[in-house]
């Protein structure tokens, strides 16, 4: 039976790993990590994310051909192919600090694969890092390797959260490269082998380890650069009359552009586009190429400025002032259908709102008070690491309320700010939420999902990004 091992189980490691079990019953999958406390949610009915069908495909599996472990290193000796899908920070501190990717947790991955293996192993980058790591991972491993053949492999990984299941169900393509030797070629073959049990041929790509390591970084990058553009256009959208909905299903209709991905929002959040573009952009430096690197920074630049000018609108509405106004955010989560909130907007929006002395009460499905805390008391970065390495008591900031009840967020506010799309926020019963709020009564969609029009006539003040501007705002600056 081929053996699959698995270090870090997160967001990735332990959805990926559970479909691979459940598409190859043939086939150990073992998902290690040094965080007991996430092994042994793993290992619970509350497992440590939130993910749609992820529960039914871990319940089909686990304790058949699917385990969690925090024992590290027998499991890594006794597999054939190791996945390795731990994080990759940006590094805070020291030379490339604020751009360039921390590979610490790689780097001590690679070394205890070095320590404890006894047999050959195919090592699986699926984490996302920079060009040419596969060669630091490669010197590492066969610096001291007592006669065992590594062969390294980059597959990286696509899958986006929220929709990781469908994603890896039915994937746009898998991405496998490795070395153009015999070996390497053999070692792609055998990964391959495990994805055609479920994914068509034609859609498995096999490259050079460069080209699949630079692809994942590109792939976010234009993915990122989509939403910066419809972004800058719906700045450009308000002050001229135009609705950036209107102007982005005309432009995705050609189909050399297409529809998807052009929603204008707050700005994008996730782990991923925001650190893997600056890992671009210190790529790009580090190999002479100052113009290509200015070229990616801006996609960050527009998404910076998109929250700060979300800021600014309700503030600026708010007659210059929100100080001591309670603002109530619906949604904290950087999308639907997750709890995560890894570099969400919310956190900027709401530091923001926050500077200018406002009382923050917060409403999410998905995100505990807990979390909430500890991403406004945290600093930039550090959320990338694992837990126990995050502070243990983050200071409470004490002029924000976490809620559990949309009409208890917006109970007495001034106004509502809408920072996550979920589906029930279309559906509240905004009359009930206007009788008890303060008047004027005012509601900034973050994500364009209420119809500003109805909730006019109802007799709030309505803001939402890239529309026509209501008459109230049309006088007020956008952008301090
Ligand atoms: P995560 O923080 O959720 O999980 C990483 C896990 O690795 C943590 O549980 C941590 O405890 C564990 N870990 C760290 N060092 C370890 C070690 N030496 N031994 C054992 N366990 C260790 O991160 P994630 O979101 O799953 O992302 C992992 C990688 O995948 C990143 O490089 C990320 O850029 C990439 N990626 C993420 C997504 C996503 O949607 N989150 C999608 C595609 C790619
Ligand atoms: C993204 C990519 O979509 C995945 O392919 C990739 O594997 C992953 O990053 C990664 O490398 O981590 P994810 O961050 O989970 O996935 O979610 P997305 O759906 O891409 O959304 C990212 C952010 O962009 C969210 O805040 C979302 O609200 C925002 N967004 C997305 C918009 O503002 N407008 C859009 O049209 C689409």
């Amino acid at each position: 039976m081929v053996k699959i091992c698995c270090i870090g189980a997160g967001y990735v490691g332990g959805p990926t790993m559970a479909v691979i079990a459940l598409k190859c019953p043939h086939i150990e999958v073992v998902v290690v990590d040094i965080s007991v406390p996430r092994i042994a949610a793993w290992n619970s009915d509350q497992l440590p994310i939130y993910e749609p069908g992820l529960e039914d495909v871990v319940k089909q599996c686990r304790g058949k051909n699917l385990f969690f472990s925090t024992d590290v290193e027998k499991h890594i000796a006794d597999a054939d192919i190791i996945f390795v899908s731990v994080n990759t920070p940006t590094k805070t501190r020291g030379l490339g600090a604020g751009k360039a990717a921390d590979l610490t947790y790689w780097e001590s991955a690679a070394r205890m694969i070095a320590d404890v293996s006894k047999s050959n192993k195919i090592v699986v980058e699926k984490s996302t890092v920079p060009v040419k790591t596969a060669e630091a991972i490669e010197k590492i491993l066969t610096h001291n390797s007592k006669g065992i053949e590594y062969q390294i492999l980059s597959n990286p990984e696509f899958l986006a959260e929220g929709t990781a299941i469908d994603d890896l169900f039915k994937p746009d393509r898998v991405l496998i490269g490795g070395r153009e030797t015999p070996e390497g070629q053999k070692a792609i073959q055998a990964l391959k082998a495990v994805y055609a049990n479920w994914v068509p041929e034609d859609r498995i790509i096999c490259t050079n380890l460069w080209s699949a390591e630079l692809s994942k970084l590109a792939a976010n990058a234009f993915l990122a650069q989509r939403i910066s553009s419809v972004n800058a256009m719906s700045a450009l959208c308000e002050a001229t009359g135009a609705d950036v909905a209107e102007v982005s299903h005309a432009v995705g209709k050609d189909s050399r552009i297409g529809s998807k991905f052009l929603n204008s929002s707050v700005g994008f959040g996730g782990s991923c586009f925001q650190k893997d573009i600056l890992n671009l952009v210190y790529i790009c430096e580090c190999n002479g190429l100052p113009e290509v690197a200015t070229y990616w920074k801006q996609v960050i630049k527009i998404n910076d400025y998109q929250k700060n000018r979300f800021v600014n609108r309700v503030v600026s509405s708010m007659f210059n002032t929100v100080s001591g106004k309670k603002i109530a955010v619906l949604g904290f989560a950087f999308k639907k259908d997750t709890g995560d909130t890894r570099e969400t907007p919310a956190i900027d929006v709401c530091k923001g709102l926050l500077g200018d002395k406002a009382r923050v009460s917060i409403y999410d499905p998905q995100v505990t008070e807990d979390q909430i805390q500890r991403d406004l008391s945290m600093n930039k970065f550090d959320w990338d690491h694992p837990i126990h390495l995050q502070p243990m008591s983050p200071t409470t900031v004490k002029q924000v309320s976490v809620v559990w009840d949309a009409y208890e967020a917006t109970k007495d506010a001034h106004g509502i700010c809408i920072l996550t799309e979920w589906d029930e926020f279309k559906n509240l019963d905004y009359q009930r939420i206007y009788d008890n709020m303060q008047k004027p009564a005012f509601v900034f969609d973050g994500r364009n999902i209420v119809n500003p029009e109805k909730l006019r006539e109802i007799g709030f003040i309505v803001y939402s990004i890239g529309k026509p501007l209501d008459a109230w705002l049309r006088d007020m600056p956008a952008v301090a």
